[in-house]
């Protein structure tokens, strides 16, 4: 993989913690061309580290090396106008493998005038620690190639699971693209009881609670119903508030919903 040309169009939130994955995963610099046409601190300061080949714009292209990959991380709206006929030219032979949220395969192919090795894919915020979770998508005419490269690309920064329709993919955003935020809102709705509670620093309290529950259950490597059913003996205090969050399956029915209306949401923005 270290041998590949990789290169990334957008380096915002998304496209920077790719970068970084290549980086740490010792790419040469000229192996990692970042085309950004805002580039923030964090990217100008690879650059003066010449541990990337940063272009601003893409009259710069005869510059640099043919890509093997291509990720695009622009924002959804931004990609319609992405595809010049001198982009689409320079990457003609190139994986495309795209994170953008919304946009169909079908839709991707077209805008990149009928790159046939386009890959559609979704991620989320912890690629950043290399603990992302992602989905790929191939339709009938990606190269087996292809799916070997989109892949091993994606596992270096996190799990990657394949899905065999492309409208997992709006499942998968819907759990675990978002999911971040449900965790992060879980801890701030127990911190802020806590903190009604009298708890002073209780944020941090309440991550080492997470972090720490986390731990133990890989560290015992058991299913986390049984970890549960170990601190909960009957009739004592953890039993009373599982049996208030199960009865009539309310906490299953309130997630099940939020993750219902995140999904439908993503369906529309196809
Ligand atoms: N955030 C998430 O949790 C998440 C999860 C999975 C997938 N995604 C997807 O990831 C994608 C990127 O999201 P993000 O939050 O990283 O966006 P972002 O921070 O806005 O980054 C996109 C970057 O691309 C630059 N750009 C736009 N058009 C360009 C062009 N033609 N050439 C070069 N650079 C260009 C933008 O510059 P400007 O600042 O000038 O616009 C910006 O710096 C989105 O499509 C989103 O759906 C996000």
């Amino acid at each position: 993989m270290r041998n590949k040309t990789i290169l990334i169009i957008g380096a915002g939130n998304m496209g920077i913690s790719f970068i970084s994955s290549l980086v740490k995963n010792k790419f040469s610099n000229k192996k990692i061309i970042v085309l950004e046409s805002n580039p923030s601190k964090d990217v100008l300061n690879l650059k003066k580290r010449k541990k990337i080949v940063l272009i601003e714009n893409e009259e710069e292209l005869n510059n640099v090396a043919l890509p093997d990959l291509v990720l695009l991380a622009v924002k959804p709206n931004q990609v319609d106008n992405l595809f010049s006929l001198n982009l689409a030219k320079f990457i003609k032979r190139s994986v495309i493998v795209s994170i953008i949220a919304g946009k169909k395969t079908s839709t991707l192919r077209k805008l990149s005038n009928q790159n046939l090795n386009v890959v559609r894919s979704m991620t989320n915020t912890p690629i950043s620690v290399s603990m992302g979770s992602s989905v790929v998508y191939f339709d009938k005419k990606t190269s087996p190639k292809a799916k070997k490269l989109s892949k091993q690309f994606l596992s270096l920064v996190g799990q990657v699971v394949e899905v065999n329709k492309e409208s997992q993919i709006d499942t998968f955003t819907a759990i675990f693209g978002s999911g971040p935020a449900y965790v992060y809102f879980f801890i701030e709705t127990l911190s802020k009881i806590a903190s009604k509670n009298g708890f002073k620093q209780s944020d941090e309290m309440i991550i080492h609670l997470f972090l720490g529950s986390i731990l133990l259950m890989i560290d015992k490597g058991e299913h986390p119903a049984i970890l549960r059913e170990k601190v909960t003996s009957k009739g004592g205090t953890t039993d009373a508030a599982i049996r208030s969050l199960i009865s009539s399956d309310k906490f299953y029915k309130i997630l099940n919903r939020a993750i219902n209306e995140a999904r439908d949401r993503s369906k529309k923005l196809n």
